[in-house]
């Protein structure tokens, strides 16, 4: 069986088309967005095969920043690692962050981008909870997910979750992205 944690060939290979071929420029636009000043010590999380870590990661290693690559699915973690491994900036994690061995209080800068929507309802809250364990006050948490109902998390629930794991709006917009409405935010972690 295959799912977007445990791909098969054939899923690997249509979503790689989707996002490095077909998406690669809203990658790009929205890590242009993030404003990055490249010393950032930057969790992607659940970042699949790093179709935004490949834009993430140059960035960075021209200003002295280090990007981690982390996702539950160590099939995507193989894919990030090929993509990107002509950077020696970038290290790479599989598992599941409440039981990780990822430093507290480490990264300043997290994307979450088009994941936490694939994260079981009962599980949503406790890893976020988890993940701002890992990031410093003050941090800032940039998220994309899709909003409609047939397929993402209503707003007001992404935004109270948020809430309740300790990070504040900063700056927030509705877009279309991949064909769907979707919520585009800067978060900052109190
Ligand atoms: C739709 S893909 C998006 C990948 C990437 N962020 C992007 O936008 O191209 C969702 C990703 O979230 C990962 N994922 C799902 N649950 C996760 C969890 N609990 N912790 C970390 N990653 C998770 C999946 O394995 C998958 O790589």
């Amino acid at each position: 069986m295959s799912d977007i944690v445990n791909p098969n060939w054939l899923s690997v290979r249509l979503h790689e088309f989707f996002w490095f071929v077909l998406s690669q420029k809203t990658y790009k636009e929205y890590v242009d967005w993030m404003q990055l000043g490249g010393d950032e010590k930057f969790l992607d999380f659940g970042c699949g095969p790093g179709a935004a870590s490949i834009h993430i990661a140059p960035l960075l290693q021209k200003c002295g920043g280090e990007l981690t690559c982390f996702d539950l699915s160590h099939t995507w973690i193989q894919r990030a690692r090929k993509r990107l491994r002509r950077f020696d900036n970038v290290r790479f994690f599989s598992g599941d962050i409440r039981q990780s061995s990822l430093e507290n209080n480490y990264f300043n800068a997290v994307n979450i981008h088009f994941m936490l929507h694939d994260i079981p309802v009962s599980q949503r809250l406790d890893i976020l909870q988890a993940l701002a364990v890992k990031m410093t006050v003050g941090a800032k948490l940039y998220i994309r997910e899709p909003i409609s109902s047939d397929h993402g998390i209503p707003i007001d629930e992404i935004k109270q979750m948020l809430e309740t794991a300790g990070f504040q709006a900063e700056k927030t917009t509705i877009q279309t992205i991949f064909g769907k409405q979707a919520l585009t935010a800067l978060f900052i972690k109190l």
